[in-house]
């Protein structure tokens, strides 16, 4: 392909502002899911995120998107000790962990439940119903469902974006290790997603291989653009120029 093209160029740089775009968009969604409740800047917190991928989804959702709806931080200490001691059908859960289910929750999570904003869909009104989200991580099926969005999807913009630098007159160790790291981020992020169930050293690779992923793209969205633009080879007067 010839890359001094003007209209290449132009096609080129569109697809690079896009996923730089997609980038900024993801770090921000990231950001405000895990950030909190709390006013100020939205910056992540450790513990959202250990719960998200460590613990189980009735936990991650008590200390997250539900958690404007918990009355007391205790009812979260509560069913966070219950689900750890087995999450068993004992006097705990009768007693003290549906109580408080039936008083913060079921005015939404109730099949008959009409409120506006409600998920009758997802009732909490028995033993059942709770125990379907107390398996920590992610099981099988979730992660079957990401995994295979993120793969498909982030692969797509790796790879024409991997192929634009190799295109670069770059030094060659620079280019293999951006194309080696973009792809094994990747590949480290979405195992990690399904190893943090078992460790939550897995958290902190999710953590360090996500924050990769997202830098590298930007970075190689930025030379590539810049590159394009002003180091190109000028093929027209057969001048060529390396940056
Ligand atoms: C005002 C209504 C409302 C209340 C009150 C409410 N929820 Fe939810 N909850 C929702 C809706 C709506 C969803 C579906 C969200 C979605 O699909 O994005 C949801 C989803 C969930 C999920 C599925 C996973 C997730 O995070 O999306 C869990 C678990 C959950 N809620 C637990 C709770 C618990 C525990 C409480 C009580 C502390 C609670 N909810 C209170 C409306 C509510």
């Amino acid at each position: 392909m010839n890359l001094s093209n003007c209209a290449t160029k132009l096609a080129i740089s569109g697809y690079l502002v896009s996923v730089l775009l997609a980038t900024f968009a993801a770090a921000a969604l990231i950001c405000l899911q895990f950030s909190g409740p709390s006013a100020g800047l939205p910056i992540p917190k450790l513990e959202h995120l250990i719960a998200h991928y460590h613990q189980s989804q009735l936990v991650a959702s008590l200390k997250g998107s539900m958690y404007p709806y918990v009355a007391d931080d205790d009812d979260i200490v509560i069913i966070e000790n219950w689900i750890n001691a087995g999450a068993a059908d004992n006097d705990v859960f009768s007693q003290q962990v549906m109580p408080i289910l039936e008083y913060d929750c079921q005015s939404c999570h109730s099949p008959n439940s009409t409120k506006t904003g409600a998920a009758p869909k997802l009732p909490l009104s028995n033993y059942a119903d709770v125990t379907a989200f107390t398996t920590a991580g992610y099981s099988w099926h979730r992660l079957a469902k990401s995994a295979h969005i993120h793969l498909f999807g982030i692969a797509l913009v790796i790879l024409p974006l991997t192929l634009l630098v190799a295109q670069l007159k770059l030094h060659a160790k620079v280019k293999y290790s951006l194309i080696a790291l973009a792809w094994s981020a990747l590949w480290l992020d979405i195992v990690s997603w399904w190893l943090s169930k078992y460790s939550v050293i897995f958290v902190y690779s999710i953590i360090v291989a996500g924050t990769i992923e997202l830098t590298l793209v930007s970075l190689m969205c930025f030379i590539c653009l810049y590159s394009l633009w002003f180091c190109a080879n000028k093929q027209d007067d057969n001048q060529t120029r390396s940056c």
